[in-house]
């Protein structure tokens, strides 16, 4: 396993998977693609809350709903694989995924722990007119078996010392933060921001732990897991986001104080 920890690696996710021992992960923490994106819309001007860009990737892309399924089934099935029988597995989504990660994980009998509900303070406007204003996305907490780590005590000081409930309210990933590409617009279209997923890692795993991401996309996940002293390995199949991973992975070890304030 050790070959593994604390890197990224660029591959297809489902082979490095399959290469990788059974059972050693502690914690899957992942953003898969959302199969969201239908031909994309950019609207630099506009006027109803700003300029408005929506993901349109080819890495997002998938011929219809049951490809989008196998797809789901495929990566869920070697996850499971690397996964420790006492691990949990925390994957993103929205409206448009969230039913095909459900039923993958159901079918492996995972057990259902919580649906967070992230909202934003500040949702991407909504530009057709048709619709409410899309203000939310989930991440689906499963677990493998019974044993699972919830670090409840821990959780309260989120809530003013009660316990947490399961809407957790932060910004879109942005200032500072957003890592900005040669154009000055964002590097990764789908950055997430540190804050959610740093509190995911805190509350799912303990120090020392294995963290794994097989979507890591510009290394949010190994830049949370680095701040509060988890191991990781992250996978990506694009060269051009593994670099932003390493990059902002060297700057967060280079820091004396690997704290959120340091994007603030
Ligand atoms: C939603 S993004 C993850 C964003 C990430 N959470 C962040 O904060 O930057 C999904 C990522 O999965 C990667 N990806 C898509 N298919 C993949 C596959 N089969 N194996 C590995 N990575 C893949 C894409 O390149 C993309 O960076």
């Amino acid at each position: 396993m050790k070959q593994f920890l604390n890197k990224n690696h660029e591959a297809d996710c489902i082979k490095l998977m399959a290469e990788m021992p059974r059972d050693k992960v502690n914690l899957i923490v992942t953003d898969p693609p959302y199969n969201a994106s239908n031909g994309g819309v950019n609207n630099p001007n506009n006027k109803t809350g700003g300029a408005y860009y929506k993901v349109n990737e080819k890495w997002d892309k998938f011929d219809n709903y049951s490809d989008y399924l196998d797809f789901t089934r495929k990566w869920v099935k070697e996850a499971d694989k690397v996964l420790a029988p006492s691990g949990s597995i925390m994957i993103c989504g929205s409206l448009h995924n969230i039913g095909e990660v459900i039923i993958a994980l159901k079918e492996l009998d995972y057990k259902f722990i919580n649906l967070i509900t992230w909202k934003k303070t500040n949702p991407m406007p909504n530009i057709t007119k048709r619709t409410l204003t899309h203000s939310t996305e989930f991440v689906v907490w499963f677990a493998k078996s019974s044993g699972w780590t919830f670090n409840y005590k821990d959780m309260k000081k989120y809530n003013g010392g009660k316990q947490l409930r399961d809407v957790w309210e932060f910004s879109i990933c942005q200032g500072p933060e957003r890592v900005k590409g040669k154009n000055g617009r964002a590097a990764h279209p789908t950055q997430k921001p540190l804050e959610l997923f740093s509190r995911l890692i805190e509350m799912g795993s303990n120090k020392e732990d294995i963290i794994l991401d097989p979507f890591m996309g510009s290394g949010t996940t190994a830049v949370a897991a680095e701040m509060i002293n988890r191991n990781w390995i992250g996978i990506d199949n694009n060269k051009e986001y593994i670099d932003i991973a390493d990059k902002r992975v060297k700057n967060m070890k280079s820091k004396t104080n690997k704290s959120l304030s340091v994007f603030l």
